[in-house]
């Protein structure tokens, strides 16, 4: 149907006779000429209907923007005036000898051409429109382009691609599964897979030592900016494979993707443990672009009369921490304010701070709402200990440990992003040594991976002292976000039992949930690990967006929602009885 794609066409094409198919971008008419821009997934080709093609001039008066198209003609160059140097094919045109309308569109919800802002939703909902946009589309390639080195780079590392089952057995990731009624087995329901985790260790007790695969994961989690219910993992494992291993291929694949698509070289990733990153950056995803950090102070101000730090100094699971920002005495009591509502609404009770007018004149030179709190002595010895210089200005957050990592770790990440801080483009780094569980609300130990994630100690101590454990468990952090996180497995059957038990998953739970891998485990299992990017991730940081919708053809709404096809939605009573499922779902 076409000879050329409309946006790969140049000079080197002058005096061809070619065909193209596309999309009225934008239709002109200039004193009796007709120029019709025509669009397909590579660009825009400038098509001129002169008044003497008297029947394709008719046509052409007709069609309106995004009708569909074949356009033959002659490839010219345009006359100097004319020349668009902004388009790759702003030198040439093509002359029409013949067009035919192909198929026609009514007026699209939202004009294709020009960078409008349009409301997302709208975008979503007519989506099909929405992947004609530049925007949209250079994207989608893009991603088509990082899955293929991904392919490339794991086949050339003796990794075979194998795909596991969608309709299976809940995968614990620490999300809610999707369930599937069955129809054949009554009452009996399917989990789409949180991860392939239990398949792709199947297939390392099944013999194959290195596997890979592009997979779909499915969650019902509070959704964010970088979370979507449906997501895509490059899942990987092996065998017979040490820690350091996993992370310098994976090292090798991130930097291999990065620099493919920038000038960027990347430095050898730095290497945090997760206690270091706990108490360095207050999470365990610190954006290294920005060079702030977090100092314990706890000990300088734990005699001080001021409760407000002195409790959480003496108490175990508080901690009391200071934040220096150079220059930072230029933020505005307004802005201050506004830092301190950031964090309050985060659940942190205040956001102390001093500013240091002069550092040589302790008396007179500070400024700050809790000078008349504390000793003169401890603000003298909180300012060398963070080496504090004339106007720069300190921020305090204390309590609870779970509340002032969150507030102090997303204060860091506001201040980078709302003073420009990023030092550099890419700061990729490695956490690793992370705890095997943590308590959760209900004093409940949970796995801070998963379930199947070696401890580094023996079973034996692990049950003497759960919490202090720690785990062959690593992620990958690029930019402030976790793009990847994997583990050694547990190869053990008895000990996997016991680690189940740990977490509250007795014998008879552990082998109904959980019996095929028990089995599998006794059969001959060699020592393996591996670990799963977030593709969509991946690909957000590398088309520099912060939103995980826009790298994703079909996305879901942050309520879970396809506004496309209006999915989830209702099915016919027949259905539901078929699937001997009753609703107890009552509508307002
Ligand atoms: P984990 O749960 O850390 O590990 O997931 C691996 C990576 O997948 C990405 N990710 C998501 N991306 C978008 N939307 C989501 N809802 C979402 N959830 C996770 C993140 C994350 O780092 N089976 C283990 C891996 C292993 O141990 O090998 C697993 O799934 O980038
Ligand atoms: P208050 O005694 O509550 O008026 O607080 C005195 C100062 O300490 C104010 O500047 C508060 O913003 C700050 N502050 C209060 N609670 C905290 C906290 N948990 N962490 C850091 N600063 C706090």
């Amino acid at each position: 149907m076409k000879s050329h794609y409309c946006g790969q066409i140049t000079s080197k094409n002058v005096d061809e006779e070619v065909t193209i198919c596309g999309w009225v971008h934008k239709r002109r008419d200039h004193g009796g000429v007709i120029f019709i821009d025509l669009r397909d997934i590579s660009g825009i080709c400038q098509v001129v209907v002169n008044p003497d093609q008297s029947s394709i001039f008719k046509l052409a008066e007709s069609v309106r923007n995004e009708y569909v198209l074949q356009v033959k003609g002659k490839i010219v160059n345009r006359s100097q005036e004319t020349i668009n140097k902004n388009m790759f094919t702003g030198e040439i045109e093509l002359i029409a000898t013949n067009l035919v309308i192909l198929s026609k569109a009514k007026t699209p919800a939202f004009p294709i051409d020009g960078y409008v802002d349009v409301n997302e939703d709208v975008r979503l909902k007519n989506r099909f429109l929405d992947l004609r946009r530049t925007e949209t589309s250079e994207r989608l390639l893009k991603r088509s382009k990082i899955t293929a080195i991904v392919r490339d780079f794991l086949q050339n590392n003796g990794f075979n691609e194998i795909e596991t089952p969608i309709l299976t057995k809940a995968t614990p990731e620490g999300a809610r599964d999707y369930v599937l009624p069955s129809r054949v087995q009554p009452g009996s329901f399917f989990a789409l897979p949180q991860s392939p985790q239990l398949f792709k260790q199947l297939l390392m007790i099944g013999g194959f030592d290195r596997y890979y695969q592009i997979a779909k994961c499915f969650r019902d989690e509070d959704l964010r900016a970088d979370r979507q219910p449906e997501f895509t993992q490059i899942d990987i494992e092996a065998s017979f494979i040490e820690e350091s291993e996993i992370i310098r291929l994976s090292e090798e694949l991130i930097k291999l993707l990065i620099e493919s698509f920038s000038d960027h070289k990347l430095e050898p990733f730095p290497t945090l443990s997760w206690d270091d990153s706990m108490e360095r950056y207050g999470c365990d995803k610190p954006d290294l672009r920005i060079p702030l950090e977090l100092k314990e102070i706890a000990d300088f101000v734990v005699d001080e009369e001021f409760k407000v730090f002195s409790d959480p100094a003496k108490d175990q699971d508080s901690r009391v921490v200071a934040l220096k920002l150079i220059n930072g005495n230029s933020l505005s009591r307004n802005k201050i304010d506004e830092y301190t509502k950031f964090v309050s609404k985060l659940g942190a009770k205040g956001l102390a701070y001093i500013k240091v007018n002069d550092v040589n004149d302790l008396e007179n030179g500070l400024q700050s709402p809790i000078l008349k709190f504390l000793k003169p002595e401890t603000i003298s010895s909180i300012i060398n200990e963070l080496e504090v210089d004339s106007d720069d200005l300190i921020f305090f957050g204390a309590g609870k440990k779970e509340v002032v990592n969150l507030t102090m770790s997303s204060l860091i990440k506001k201040l980078g992003e709302d003073l420009d801080m990023y030092q550099k483009e890419w700061a990729p780094c490695w956490i690793v040594d992370f705890p095997m569980f943590e308590k959760n609300k209900e004093g409940n130990l949970t796995s801070l991976h998963h379930p199947f994630t070696l401890p580094k100690c023996s079973i034996e101590e692990l049950e003497a002292s759960p919490e202090s454990a720690y785990a062959y468990a690593y992620d990958i952090v690029l930019n402030g976000y976790e793009i990847g996180g994997g583990s050694l497995r547990v190869f053990d059957s008895e000990m996997q039992k016991r680690i189940l038990n740990l977490l509250s998953i007795d014998d008879e739970e552990a082998a109904n949930k959980f019996g095929f891998l028990l089995n599998a485990l006794e059969s001959g299992c060699p020592p393996h690990g591996g670990i799963a990017f977030g593709l969509d991730r991946i690909v957000m940081l590398l088309t520099h967006t912060t939103n995980i919708r826009d790298v994703i053809a079909f996305p879901k709404t942050q309520s879970a929602t396809c506004l496309l096809t209006d999915a989830p939605s209702q099915v016919s009573d027949q259905q539901l009885d078929e699937l001997h499922i009753e609703s107890t779902f009552k509508e307002e």
